[in-house]
């Protein structure tokens, strides 16, 4: 990828935008009103506004390595807290994808510096749902299932915060829990039942 090309990419855009509506950028600039937060992996083939079929100001967009929601990542919580309570979104996604090179390191013995920590949080997932990968022969097929199981899990971390369970108990906020099938391009919703999974988890995380 040649850098200089991004720029004339840039002005191309530009043009083709104020060809379409020539306040374009004048309503942009003007703020944002996005109801969905997207939570995705940082992977190049993974980008969220093109797989959506989305435009700027649609989408608020938080991506790192896994899509993980760690408790304690200030990035990640402000994100979260930013969108919740200032911006208001209706709807939080957390969006993984099979083929997740995170995922994958986190299936096997290596050290890997300054990433073992961030990928320990997807080895905790590992274990908390060991006895159901255990039973997955199939190594591909644990790969996939481990990356839902990830999704599923940090969906359970988001909801774990005050200002989402505030909003999700006034019925403000739905979460949704998806992989992005890097084989077909599709987008699966893996229709987590997120209100039994709060029944379940409440009495130990309810913090309002
Ligand atoms: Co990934």
């Amino acid at each position: 990828m040649n850098i200089t090309k991004i720029f004339e990419n840039n002005q191309e855009w530009i043009v083709e935008k104020l060809k379409k509506d020539q306040n374009y950028f004048k309503k942009l600039s003007k703020g944002q009103t996005p109801e969905i937060l997207y939570i995705g992996c940082s992977d190049s083939r993974v980008t969220a506004e093109e797989i959506m079929g989305v435009q700027p100001g649609d989408v608020f967009v938080h991506r790192n390595i896994a899509n993980m929601v760690p408790n304690s990542d200030l990035s990640a919580m402000s994100v979260i807290n930013y969108s919740v309570v200032h911006l208001k979104v209706s709807h939080i996604v957390v969006c993984g994808h099979y083929e997740c090179g995170g995922v994958k390191a986190a299936m096997q013995p290596s050290d890997l510096g300054i990433l073992n920590p961030w990928l320990r949080n997807i080895r905790d997932v590992y274990r908390l749902h060991k006895n159901e990968l255990d039973l997955i022969t199939d190594e591909g097929e644990k790969y996939k299932r481990l990356v839902e199981l990830n999704v599923q899990e940090q969906c359970i971390n988001i909801l774990k915060t005050s200002e989402v369970q505030i909003a999700y108990r006034d019925s403000k906020l739905t979460v949704h829990g998806w992989v992005f099938d890097i084989h077909t391009g599709e987008i699966i919703d893996l229709k987590i039942d997120f209100d039994k999974i709060m029944g379940q988890i409440m009495e130990i995380y309810s913090l309002t």
